[in-house]
């Protein structure tokens, strides 16, 4: 069965799905996306990941009007198309094509591209895993809560990451813990959970604001501040959050081990409520 892409009108076969290559998401990272989940092909909170487009889009004064409907129904054509049960999807929008020139036209036609991917989540049954992280500079533009394909300081931290074994890279920014490359960043410290605030420094992830309401429903303790590098360190818990990771565990920062490199109860407790939730 051939994977399927959606480009502007038409559906179309992945390997031939190809954009211009003056569109300004090619050359200048001129383009918002948004990656949603598909669990047990269930399509997961797509009306947060709309708003957050929407956001995105209106931002950096993209001329379109989005039809909602629309990109719901591309969104689950894809998932019959593909047969999807377990994976991603991944929506993005360029503002255009026009000859290279950095002031952008009015009235370009944006175009959208949609395509899905197999993935296997990390998921609170027995094979729940948790994993390193390491800290890495927050040299990102000063819009990251825009969630534009603008993401070479993201790159470079999630390569080094890697290229060290760890799972993902935790930005500081001073003293400050951000978010991190992928993702937000939570800690627990004497059964209290505590996250950046969602300003213009972090993505109000969608998995972080379906989490608060889960955190505000089962009477935890939620506090939504700027935490220390010195607090992530002596933290009782760590877990990131994102639509590919869910709620994953960090049992170890730099070569700082986190409750001795065990998955903390909260974080489970949480994830499994949270699992139960979305499904
Ligand atoms: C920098 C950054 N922060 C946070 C997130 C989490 O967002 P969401 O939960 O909407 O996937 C992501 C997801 O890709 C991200 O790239």
């Amino acid at each position: 069965m051939p994977n399927i892409a959606f480009i502007n009108s038409r559906y179309i076969e992945f390997k031939n799905a190809k954009v211009h290559i003056e569109d300004r998401g090619f050359q200048f990272s001129d383009s918002v996306y948004e990656v949603l989940k598909v669990i047990n092909k269930k399509l997961i909170d797509f009306d947060f990941h709309f708003k957050r487009l929407k956001y995105s889009s209106s931002e950096l004064n993209f001329n379109i009007k989005i039809d909602k409907k629309k990109i719901h129904r591309i969104f689950l054509s894809l998932i019959k198309k593909n047969n999807l049960t377990n994976g991603i999807i991944y929506l993005q929008i360029t503002r255009g094509t026009q000859a290279r020139e950095h002031a952008y036209k009015k009235n370009l036609k944006p175009n959208i591209i949609v395509y899905t991917a197999k993935k296997n989540f990390n998921l609170p049954n027995k094979n729940y895993k948790g994993f390193k992280a390491i800290t890495y500079p927050d040299i990102r533009w000063g819009r990251p809560d825009i969630k534009t394909t603008s993401l070479l300081a993201n790159i470079l931290a999630a390569t080094y990451a890697a290229n060290v074994g760890a799972y993902e890279s935790i930005f500081i920014k001073g003293n400050k813990i951000t978010e991190a490359a992928h993702s937000n960043v939570w800690i627990i410290k004497k059964k209290k959970i505590i996250t950046h605030p969602a300003n213009k420094e972090i993505l109000k992830g969608v998995t972080r604001t379906v989490l608060i309401s889960l955190i505000k429903s089962l009477n935890l303790d939620l506090i939504e501040r700027e935490f220390t590098i010195k607090e992530l360190y002596n933290s009782d818990e760590i877990f990131i959050t994102s639509s590919g990771s869910l709620i994953t565990p960090i049992i170890q920062v730099d070569k700082i081990k986190i409750n001795n490199c065990k998955i903390g109860s909260i974080t489970k407790s949480l994830a499994t409520n949270f699992y139960k939730a979305i499904i």
